[in-house]
């Protein structure tokens, strides 16, 4: 069970006006910032080299999966579109990609993500990659625009790099039954999730000894200063990467140290912190296989394969619609 009343209470707001969203994230205590300020063209650059740290385990750990298996995703989903959500880069998508134009039934690839230039980017550099594939990129939040998706043939949506953990859990719920009401029995859905493992390397995983994940979750502020005439004092924060024992999930928080009002001009809003506060940012939620296979099921997907790297540490389900 999920006990966050936080964001049982942000669940009701509108998410179409991000404002409002952030209005509502700022009031609410504990206070939040909404995840969508990580990803501006700076945070895009960050999390690349998150992916690229010592400590940061999963990408490498997905890669491996992927390299193991892309053959056997691709002849046993046969699928025509793959779309992905959330991709980024795309660039662990590249080995799932040249296992399905070897295999010779995809057509088309439809990446969604909301940061524009590295989506765009991307594109461009697979649709070189691949000339006989068509390339057909979504500008798109995946919490909203899952109708945007491109219907016919045998679709396999892939939603990698432990995106899906992002979410806390009646979001994730709303998520995978929002996936399933726009999928036709038969599409395919390839799901990344990190999986649960030593405290230790969790939490090292997002407090890197270079720092990066601090700029990262830090930069959340900045986009929000720079967008909406707010003066957040970025030094007046430390970052706070905590493992909740109970969540199974890393919970990343900016901590006030001094006592501030940050004004956001574009709200009329002052954000009054005491010392010691904490802005929650972002969560990463790690999992049993047994229970996210569980979850797909309950949201309407069929039998699922659940394939892991050789140390056990990243799972990539496969799962069909019913
Ligand atoms: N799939 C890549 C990137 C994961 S990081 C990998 O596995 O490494 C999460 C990605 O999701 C980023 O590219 C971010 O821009 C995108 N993203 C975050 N929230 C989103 C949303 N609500 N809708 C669409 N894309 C989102
Ligand atoms: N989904 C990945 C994870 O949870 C990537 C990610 C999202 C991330 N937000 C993050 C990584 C914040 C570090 C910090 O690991």
């Amino acid at each position: 069970m999920d006990h966050d009343t936080t964001r049982r209470v942000n669940a009701s707001i509108d998410r179409d006006d991000p404002l409002a969203e952030l209005d509502r994230a700022l009031r609410t205590r504990p206070r939040t910032i909404p995840p969508r300020w990580l990803y501006d063209d700076r945070g895009s650059e960050l999390f690349d080299e998150i992916t690229r740290l010592p400590e940061y385990y999963p990408t490498e750990a997905e890669r491996e999966i992927l390299a193991t298996h892309s053959v056997m995703i691709a002849e046993t989903s046969g699928a025509t579109t793959v779309i992905e959500l959330g991709s980024g880069t795309s660039d662990k998508t590249r080995t799932l990609l040249d296992a399905f134009v070897a295999h010779g039934e995809i057509e088309r690839f439809v990446p969604l993500d909301v940061s524009e230039a590295t989506l765009l980017y991307a594109a461009e550099v697979l649709a070189q990659r691949y000339p006989d594939l068509a390339v057909e990129p979504v500008v798109g939040d995946f919490t909203r625009h899952l109708s945007r998706l491109p219907s016919g043939g045998t679709r396999l949506v892939a939603f990698l790099g432990g995106t899906i953990g992002n979410f806390h859990l009646e979001e994730r719920r709303a998520f995978l039954g929002a996936l399933a009401d726009v999928l036709e029995p038969g599409d395919w859905l390839l799901l990344g999730v990190d999986l649960i493992k030593s405290v230790d390397r969790l939490v090292a995983a997002y407090n890197d000894s270079q720092g990066v994940t601090d700029a990262f979750i830090r930069n959340a502020l900045r986009g929000i200063n720079r967008e909406l005439d707010a003066d957040f004092d970025l030094g007046n924060f430390d970052y706070v990467p905590l493992w909740d024992a109970r969540e199974h999930r890393i919970d990343m928080r900016l901590r006030a140290c001094e006592p501030e009002v940050a004004h956001i001009g574009a709200l009329g809003l002052d954000v009054a912190l005491e010392a010691g506060e904490e802005l929650r940012v972002e969560i990463s939620t790690k999992f049993d296989p047994a229970a996210i296979v569980a979850e797909l099921a309950d949201a309407g997907f069929g039998h699922t394969e659940f394939l892991t790297d050789a140390a056990g540490d990243f799972g990539l389900a496969l799962t069909r619609r019913r």
